[in-house]
């Protein structure tokens, strides 16, 4: 019988670890039933999971792409330019699509960006503090950890600051439980992100700014993307960019909230510290709890009589991969010590997968983390020192596979702070 796993049981998103931990001592890859009746092989292990990722034999085309019926609503042909983005390709596509990206997405251009981020999360900060002045109290997933990157993704793809507050509303519905909200909104903003986009791209190819989309939409000038593929791209940047970096934010931010001795260790070690927190945030707290689906394209033998048949869905699990233990010494333990300058020189992790579909976006993530931990919580910071306002415990976790990360983050301010700003339960 094979084990039935249910991504949307609150109690597994909450803590899917155990789960994996298991799977993990069942060889390179488990064979599993999932709740919508479909089977799936889960790759736990770290050593396993980087093999997989590099190895051509694993497509991340989706199956039956050619056969699916054509697009017969405004809101589906949105959804459906998704589906040309690179994540969704193989070389030679993925190569090309790559190539004219990192092209566009160099150090120096994420680096520029250092002044924008720290004026956007200074006024994030700000309307929070404000938020917790006036209500006393304040969800910092809302507030904070889900608005950041959105804003930021905003200025990669070099969107007017009148327009924002549109992009926001539209990301937030798309990204959000369909039940939440009316009828019909969904099914609006997914129109009018890909209304807005297009004539983005037309507006950028008349009048290129110095944002890195601008630049992606020249090189298309020069045999580079076409206009489908550079909607993709749009799409892709959003998505990719918001849901994993809100998710790091969160999760970073709880982790500091539950671990005041970490705080104060990197309220006092620098900058370097906070990297570390980072670091280790990203392999604690993986924000892509898995990476997307690959598919065999035949039969693999993995080894230790474990042999995936042609087709054969995988998912490589890299929130479990971070908590191997045949990789990283107590992996259940938030330890930033791991990553510090001096520290242990731990195993990089796979928070950003591995191989050719590296997240493109890992130094722009870096960055907006770095920025944002200690203007919330370091020495100077304009917020009081915060407490978690519900029990850890108790937290709801979005469902799912993919992506990872509490749904809400209720704060307060403690007013006699405690040593290293928390709560010290
Ligand atoms: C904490 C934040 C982030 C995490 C944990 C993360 C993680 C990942 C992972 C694991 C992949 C590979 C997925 C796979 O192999 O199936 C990926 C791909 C990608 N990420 Fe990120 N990401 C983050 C932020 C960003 C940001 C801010 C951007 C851009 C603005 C971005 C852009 C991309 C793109 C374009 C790809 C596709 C690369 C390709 O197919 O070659 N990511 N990301």
């Amino acid at each position: 019988m094979l084990d039935t796993l249910n991504p949307a049981d609150p109690g597994f998103a909450r803590d899917p670890y155990p789960y994996y931990a298991r799977l993990r001592t069942a060889g390179p890859a488990a064979r599993v039933a999932l709740a919508n009746g479909t089977e799936a092989w889960l790759v736990t292990g770290y050593r396993q999971a980087r093999e997989v990722l590099a190895d051509p034999r694993f497509s991340n085309v989706p199956p039956h792409a050619a056969g699916r019926p054509k697009p017969d609503s405004p809101a589906q042909r949105a959804r459906g330019c998704l589906a040309r983005h690179m994540l969704n390709t193989d070389a030679p596509d993925h190569t090309r699509l790559r190539r004219l990206t990192t092209a566009a997405f160099t150090p120096r251009r994420v680096d520029a960006l250092r002044p924008r981020i720290e004026q956007l999360t200074a006024e994030l900060v700000a309307d929070v503090a404000g938020e917790l002045a006036r209500e006393g109290a304040a969800d910092l997933v809302d507030a904070f950890a889900f608005p950041l990157p959105v804003l930021v993704i905003g200025e990669v793809l070099g969107v007017p600051a009148a327009d924002r507050a549109d992009l926001r509303t539209w990301t937030y519905r798309v990204g959000s439980p369909a039940d939440a909200l009316p009828a019909g909104a969904v099914d609006e903003a997914w129109t009018r992100l890909h209304a807005y986009f297009t004539s983005l791209i037309a507006q950028k190819r008349r009048i290129p700014g110095d944002d890195l989309f601008s630049a992606l939409i020249h090189d298309a000038g020069e045999g580079g993307l076409d206009d489908g593929e550079l909607l993709a791209m749009a799409f892709l940047l959003l998505f990719a960019g918001y849901e994993t970096t809100m998710n790091l934010l969160a999760s970073a931010s709880l982790l500091l909230l539950t671990h005041p001795g970490e705080l104060a260790a990197a309220r006092q070690g620098g900058p370097g510290r906070w990297a570390a927190v980072v670091e280790e945030a990203l392999r604690h707290a993986s924000p892509l709890e898995g990476t997307t689906w690959r598919r065999t394209t035949e039969e693999v033998d993995l080894g230790e009589g474990v042999v995936l048949p042609a087709g054969a869905s995988v998912l490589v699990v890299l929130a479990a991969a971070n908590r191997d233990p045949e990789a990283f010494a107590e992996p259940d333990a938030f330890r930033p010590a791991r990553y510090a300058a001096a520290g242990e020189r731990a195993a990089p992790h796979a928070a950003f997968g591995h191989g050719p579909h590296f997240c493109l976006g890992s130094r722009l993530a870096r960055l907006e983390a770095e920025i944002a931990l200690p203007m919330l919580f370091g020495e100077g910071s304009r917020m009081p020192g915060l407490s978690l306002a519900a029990d850890p415990a108790l937290l709801a976790y979005r469902p799912g596979l993919l992506v990872r990360g509490p749904r809400h983050l209720p704060v307060r301010p403690v007013s006699a702070m405690a040593p290293g700003g928390t709560r010290t339960g």
